[in-house]
């Protein structure tokens, strides 16, 4: 297994659409395990392909209590979700940044798993949030989007500016 490099925020990359998986097949069981080695590392609960830079419907998210639980959504649709709860988010290409987002309290998805069978969950609480949080990776949106022009502007700056630190 391999760590992959995170895409930083603003990175235009960020908001590339992903597109389907077409076949479960060794590739993406490595792309897999590689995003699970990449999340635990950084010590994230979640992580979409997109945020390695690779362009497909893939997700890992790991909200279990000791992080060993790891569960991989290849192309997740959304069925269903309901009510509506304000958490405090961060996200593995915004290090440091954590802001208040409104989503769905409960959340019905349907996806592949890694041998590519299909399955169901219906998620709530931390898990429905980090699951909406990484499927809007898929479509090109990061959860400073949510937040006022105000503050993304400020999240930026900040950014930029700490990636110029560390050249
Ligand atoms: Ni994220």
């Amino acid at each position: 297994m391999a760590l992959l490099p995170i895409l930083r925020y603003p990175d235009p990359r960020l908001y590339k659409r992903a597109t389907p998986v077409t076949e479960v097949d060794d590739n993406i069981r490595a792309l897999a395990d590689n995003m699970i080695e990449t999340m635990r590392a950084a010590h994230g609960v979640g992580l979409a392909a997109t945020q390695v830079d690779v362009h497909l419907r893939v997700i890992v998210l790991d909200v279990s209590d000791d992080q060993q639980h790891p569960l991989v959504f290849i192309n997740p649709v959304l069925v269903s979700e309901e009510g509506s709860c304000e958490r405090e988010e961060g996200c593995l290409s915004v290090p440091g940044i954590y802001d208040w987002v409104v989503r769905a309290e409960r959340a019905e998805v349907e996806a592949l798993d890694r041998e590519g069978r299909s399955f169901r969950i219906k998620a709530e609480g931390l898990m429905a949030t980090c699951l909406l949080h990484e499927m809007d990776h898929l479509e090109g949106k990061v959860f400073v989007d949510y937040l006022s022009p105000l503050k993304q502007n400020r999240i930026k700056t900040k950014m930029r500016k700490r990636a110029r630190e560390t050249l």
